[in-house]
């Protein structure tokens, strides 16, 4: 018998489970399951976690109750995906992409974002095929490349230098030189996540169009995360990847209806790429899922095509300008340093001037770890607030990168953001 250290502590195995979920980091008590609920104060206020507390727009919800009174719509659904929700996609997204894309062969709808990546390595990587990422990275892509026989090879994004006093997320700079570097004859693929989660960063044209060269040279497929494209600040555009000049033929873009229409409990996402990538990911996917959730296919379509009418999209936006600008007064207030985030709804906030003593009570899974979990802990504790350690989004070598951050999600409502920026007032007496 051999013993795994699961998610719930340590499990008696009484028969071996397999190597790849430690290779995945996958045993190891992940940082969602100790910034849990369950683990904290009944009264902490939850910003870690990237989910809303508030649901999808009631129109939305009435077509998810209409098809459910339906019959098809309660049955498998075909496993590109239900037609009138590709079609809704491709009205979405084809001016966005700047061509007439195709429902029956360029779209592919999957069971969320994640589903859809983990498809896309399934179809594509060999044992031992190398896959770039940029740290800091989504944790979801180490597990869904490794499963898959893939090697991630990471690629730092360099934090902004202590000289900037108000930095934003486009300071998280990256090297090109490194990703060059990065590059070797087992390289098969790079993923870039634009608007980036944690940083807030949504790449430059430029920035693209350097990894697009590279991507160019050494022949490589090129996953691009886009799941939070709706949630662009003003001031700054999000340039879709597989627009730049010759892109379209290696890349995939993945996105997810969850995150646009604050439903991530749906698990309904999407694919747009080139018959020639999404053909193999349907051959994946088909055999994973078959297909995704057929109902709630139905209330997305919805969504799509009547954002415009109710101006959804924009308003979303504007209401995430103001909970943004909620949470960061209260950084602004207690003089922290943080990244202005450009997108999504996260913001990195620097803990290095946050004080605790060294001999506060800490949980058993917070011993051994990075500063920012101990820090993240105390300010839950303390103060009231969890949001999630930023070493986390980093591989074990480069984790102290991350150690000065924590990360807080504005995925709330205006409420609760305020109530958590009175209760982060208290965390003025433990700054140095
Ligand atoms: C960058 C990024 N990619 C993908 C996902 C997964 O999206 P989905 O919930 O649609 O699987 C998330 C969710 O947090 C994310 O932050």
């Amino acid at each position: 018998m051999s013993t795994a250290t699961a998610v719930n502590g340590p499990v008696k195995q009484v028969i071996s489970c397999s190597s790849r979920l430690a290779e995945g980091r996958a045993l190891v008590q992940d940082v969602w399951s100790i910034f849990n609920a369950a683990n904290l104060p009944p009264d902490c206020l939850n910003l870690g976690q990237g989910y809303m507390n508030f649901g999808p727009p009631t129109w939305i919800i009435d077509a998810a109750e209409k098809a459910l009174r339906g019959v098809v719509e309660n049955h498998y659904s075909h496993p590109r995906g239900r037609i009138r929700l590709r079609e809704a996609i491709k009205n979405f997204y084809s001016p966005r992409f700047g061509r007439e894309l195709d429902v029956n062969t360029e779209i592919l709808v999957t069971s969320g974002a994640n589903e859809g990546q983990y498809s896309v390595f399934t179809a594509f990587l060999e044992q031992g095929d190398e896959v770039i990422m940029f740290e800091p990275f989504f944790d979801q892509y180490l597990p869904s490349v490794t499963f898959n026989g893939g090697k991630p090879v990471y690629v730092p994004l360099h934090p902004p230098p202590a000289t900037i006093a108000k930095p934003t997320s486009n300071d998280w700079t990256m090297d090109v030189n490194e990703l060059r570097q990065a590059i070797t004859p087992r390289t098969k693929m790079i993923i870039i996540n634009t608007p980036h989660n944690p940083i807030g960063k949504v790449f430059t044209r430029q920035e693209l169009e350097q990894i697009a060269a590279v991507a160019e040279e050494f022949n490589l497929l090129v996953m691009l995360d886009e799941v939070y494209d709706l949630l662009v600040y003003k001031g700054k555009e999000h340039i879709r990847f597989a627009t730049l000049p010759g892109m379209w033929d290696r890349t995939v873009t993945v996105y997810s209806v969850g995150k646009a229409f604050a439903a991530t409990g749906w698990r309904i996402g999407f694919l747009i790429a080139p018959a020639s990538i999404i053909q193999p990911t349907l051959a994946a996917t088909t055999r994973i899922v078959f297909c995704s959730n057929s109902p709630l296919q139905e209330a997305a379509a919805c969504g799509y095509e009547q954002a415009e009418k109710y101006q959804f999209f924009e308003t979303q936006l504007s209401e995430y300008t103001e909970r943004r600008a909620i949470l960061i007064g209260a950084f602004d207030k207690l003089g922290l340093k943080y990244s202005l985030p450009e997108g999504t709804y996260f913001v990195l906030l620097d803990i290095s001037r946050v004080k605790f003593p060294e001999d506060y009570p800490f949980p058993e899974s917070i011993i051994g770890r990075c500063r920012d979990f101990k820090a993240a802990w105390f300010i839950a504790i303390e103060v009231g607030v969890s949001t999630i350690p930023v070493s986390e989004f980093y591989c074990e070598e480069h984790a102290d990168i991350g150690a000065a951050y924590t990360r807080f999600s504005f995925a709330k409502d205006v409420e609760t953001l305020k109530r958590a920026a009175e209760r982060l007032e208290k965390l003025k007496q433990y700054i140095e």
